[in-house]
């Protein structure tokens, strides 16, 4: 259903900041905002971009975490009232004997390894020089695990100082078919947004364990069938920017994205089951699929939950219609407390791996099954 349009005379004033359209819960539209536009409880409305830190710190307060994307243009945050329909996938098992052999090379410590070499930046802000270092730094990690030359890794540059990291293994026969295993590199601290921010669960948790994952899967000279790509998004914690500019380019350029998994803090077991699928901004069918890989190939207790809002990267998939998922590592009332302060460090999260290494498994799954192909190049 399509409310008709409200024209907005969004009052010029003085503010020096750019415009950037908001997306965002109606009941969380802050207090004397011009409503653009609005469907299912979902507003579209216009900010200053330096209004944007405020908006994320007041949606965190009281543990009340209520999301926000933001967009360039009122056309494209109107694209989010409605959201794309997705094609069916298949999703037969046939490759046990490939993830047989990767799984049990993921090695939990040097997802932990990883989580505290990017803990270490300052913070990843996407407008901090240890922001732009950091991606620079995941760049550099993900070109080390091959010579193949065919294998790519790429910065894309935003409209902001942070790029995002993506690597790209070319599919051998359905190459324009593309598998997407994202994570957001960004970082933030809240109140100060470009002070001390370890993001060590939020996220360099998620951006860990996808590294274990392609370090493994390019280590057995793994050739999907289809186009593998591994994304670190940048600014996420400022609305899901960079995966939105990404998301978007894809579909500009016509991209056929069969899948995506987003992880999103894997470090902290706050509940009693291992993995919890995010319900919400996700693909029922994927879910489904996701649940059958861990049946047959993971073994971790799986359990149902909702983040209520648009709180992560997936949510830039689902807009444009690509099944995508969120593993996570809690329930959402169990939730790690201390992400966008100076204490998201390993040490909170157990200082080790363990549960992260349960979504490296799945997503090594998730990779192969849908990526298909072999090992060894055979
Ligand atoms: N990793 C969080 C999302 C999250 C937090 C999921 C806690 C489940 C439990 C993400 O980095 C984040 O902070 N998202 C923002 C919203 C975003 C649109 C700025 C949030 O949750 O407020
Ligand atoms: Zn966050």
């Amino acid at each position: 259903m399509r409310l008709p349009l409200i024209l907005a005379a969004v009052a010029a004033c003085s503010h020096p900041s750019p415009t950037v359209y908001v997306s965002l819960a109606t009941s969380d539209v802050p207090a004397g905002t011009h409503v653009i536009e609005s469907a299912d409880g979902v507003a579209v409305v216009a900010l200053h971009e330096d209004q944007l830190d405020a908006l994320a710190r007041r949606m965190h307060e009281d543990g009340r975490c209520g999301g926000f994307m933001a967009h360039d243009t009122e056309a494209d945050a109107l694209g989010d009232l409605h959201v794309a329909k997705e094609n069916p996938v298949d999703y037969t098992l046939d490759r046990a004997p490939v993830v047989a052999a990767v799984v049990p090379r993921l090695d939990k410590d040097r997802i932990a390894t990883t989580i505290r070499e990017l803990s270490a930046f300052p913070n990843r802000y996407f407008q901090s020089p240890s922001g732009v270092e950091a991606a620079k730094w995941l760049q550099q990690r993900w070109r080390s695990f091959t010579s193949r030359t065919d294998v790519t890794v790429e910065l894309v540059r935003h409209a902001w100082e942070q790029p995002s990291v993506v690597m790209t293994i070319p599919g051998t026969t359905r190459a324009s078919e593309v598998v997407v295993i994202g994570g957001h590199l960004d970082s933030i601290s809240l109140g100060r947004s470009a002070g001390t921010a370890p993001g060590a669960d939020d996220d360099a948790s998620g951006i860990a364990t996808l590294t274990e994952v392609a370090r493994v899967l390019l280590a057995a000279d793994y050739r999907p069938a289809r186009t593998l790509v591994f994304m670190g998004y940048a600014a996420e914690e400022v609305g899901l920017r960079g995966s939105q500019a990404i998301a978007r380019d894809f579909k500009q350029r016509g991209v056929n994205v069969v899948g995506a998994l987003q992880l999103d803090m894997t470090a902290y077991q706050g509940s009693e089951k291992d993995i919890w699928l995010m319900k919400d901004f996700t693909s029922a069918a994927q879910n489904t699929f996701l649940t059958h890989l861990d049946e047959v190939y993971v073994g971790a207790t799986l359990g149902l939950d909702a983040c209520g809002y648009a709180c992560s990267d997936h949510a830039s998939w689902h807009r444009n219609g690509v099944p995508v998922s969120m593993p996570f590592e809690s329930r959402m009332r169990d939730r790690n407390k201390k992400i966008h302060t100076r204490d998201d460090t390993l040490e909170t999260s157990g200082n080790n791996a363990d549960h992260a290494v349960k979504f490296a498994r799945l997503a090594a799954a998730y990779a192969v099954e849908l990526a298909k192909g072999q090992l060894g190049g055979s």
